[in-house]
């Protein structure tokens, strides 16, 4: 597959031409020689009709969908998606109501509240944690009949932070036969779609979707996809690059366009096989650290959660304990630790976690639970608080007052109350739970 941005940013580097435009440091530097902006030939990623267009088009045509690039990030891609779903409800003459799974990243409640969209919260079941909800078709159903009318979408998060992935095809099938958009936030399952069969959410019967390319391919930080399906109505991909250049910068990375555009010749060059081979060795490691009493959450083939309390230890104690050996783990609090895997992982790697993990004495089950669902009372519209003159507070003294902006540990930057909500005891307890020593509160 060919890569014209990649190999446009290389002739240039390569060219001697001297650089009488941004950016400043004129390509002096080994980072920075790549690194360019929009000159002649470079095309222009809101606007494109030349190399970043052929790019995106051979990136659609890997993922089965209208895809578009973003250099921001997921956290773009979602800002983008809800405007899209915003414009699409003033063409059809709909409320721009949106039912959303709970377990939201923070860029959600931002994109909402930029857009002042209405959402209706889906809760998880009463023992799940913050992070996870179960959701299915049946739960969604059942919210969208206790709804007056049926929202314009469903916003749901598959994976989740911990691995988790939702029956999508099952929860497709319902949205659509109400007439509902579903919308999936897949930042952590790019790779889902080269699985055999596709688990990605565009090949389930998902609407649009994100997928932070940087999180499972090789791509640099901040390079992800704006997914549309070719079912859905004609008019979100016909204003995807409008929605992406509301909220995107004017000067996007160069060097991000052009490791999306090379990820599209990885995976066309065999990466499906590499990843069903790691996959398998992945399977094995989880197998092996069940049999030796770890307990695992989720079923996202690449990730890595233990429930660490069960084996013993807070999530925390055994992220400093990998640390020791020299394993950085992706995330952790006092239940979980999560480790994200992908095939440019070594089977040393492998073989070390597996030795380390097996090393550590199992102690006895930790029996504390983490805090229930908390659904405090909504007092302001999310828009109403994040616009909102706010003070730092600790929680003890946040009691009653109403939230303005998210309070999320980052990561996982999942909000444990939502902004515009009022502050009550449960609120203060899972703040300290997690270890959240600052609130911001309206004034
Ligand atoms: C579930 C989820 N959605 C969206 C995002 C935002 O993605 P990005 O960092 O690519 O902007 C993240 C980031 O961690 C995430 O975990």
């Amino acid at each position: 597959m060919k890569t014209p941005i990649y190999d446009f940013v290389t002739r240039y580097a390569e060219s001697g031409a001297s650089r009488m435009h941004m950016p400043g440091h004129k390509g002096i530097g080994e980072i920075e020689r790549f690194d360019i902006t929009e000159v002649f030939g470079a095309d222009s990623l809101y606007e494109a009709n030349g190399i970043i267009r052929e790019s995106e088009k051979y990136a659609g045509e890997l993922f089965g969908a209208d895809t578009f690039y973003s250099a921001e990030g997921s956290s773009l891609s979602i800002r983008a998606m809800m405007y899209l779903v915003s414009l699409f409800s003033k063409t059809n003459g709909r409320p721009c109501k949106v039912l959303a799974a709970r377990n939201v990243h923070k860029s959600f409640v931002y994109a909402v509240g930029l857009l002042d969209i209405d959402v209706e919260w889906l809760l998880p079941n009463e023992n799940e944690s913050y992070l996870s909800s179960s959701l299915d078709g049946a739960f969604v159903e059942r919210a969208l009949l206790a709804m007056d009318e049926p929202p314009l979408a469903v916003y749901v998060t598959s994976p989740d932070y911990l691995g988790r992935t939702l029956p999508i095809a099952d929860i497709a099938e319902v949205c659509h036969r109400y007439g509902t958009l579903l919308l999936v936030d897949n930042a952590h399952g790019a790779y889902l779609k080269f699985l055999n069969p596709s688990r990605h959410p565009i090949d389930l019967g998902a609407d649009i979707c994100c997928d932070s390319a940087h999180k499972t391919l090789p791509v640099l930080t901040g390079g992800a996809y704006l997914h549309i399906s070719r079912a859905a109505p004609a008019y979100l991909s016909e204003n995807a690059k409008r929605a992406l250049a509301l909220f995107g910068s004017t000067s996007p990375s160069y060097l991000i366009l052009a490791s999306l555009d090379r990820a599209n010749a990885y995976i066309a060059g065999g990466y499906r096989e590499r990843l069903a081979e790691f996959s398998a060795k992945v399977d094995r490691l989880k197998s092996e650290i069940l049999n030796n009493g770890y307990a695992l959450f989720g079923d996202e083939p690449l990730k890595l959660t233990l429930l660490t309390k069960k084996y013993g230890y807070l999530g925390y104690e055994l992220a400093e304990r990998l640390m020791l050996d020299g394993i950085v783990c992706e995330f952790c609090d006092p239940d979980h630790l999560v480790l994200m895997l992908t095939p440019e992982n070594t089977d040393e790697d492998i073989s070390k976690l597996k030795r380390v993990l097996l090393s550590i004495e199992r102690r006895e089950e930790i029996a504390t639970m983490p805090p229930k669902t908390i659904m405090p009372m909504r007092k302001v519209s999310v828009r109403e608080a994040l616009l909102s003159a706010c003070v730092s507070v600790s929680p003890r003294d946040a009691a009653g007052r109403v939230l303005a902006s998210v309070t999320v540990g980052c990561p996982p930057a999942v909000p444990i109350i939502i902004s515009g909500e009022v502050i009550d005891d449960d609120c203060i307890s899972a703040f300290e739970y997690y270890g959240i020593d600052e609130v911001n509160v309206i004034c």
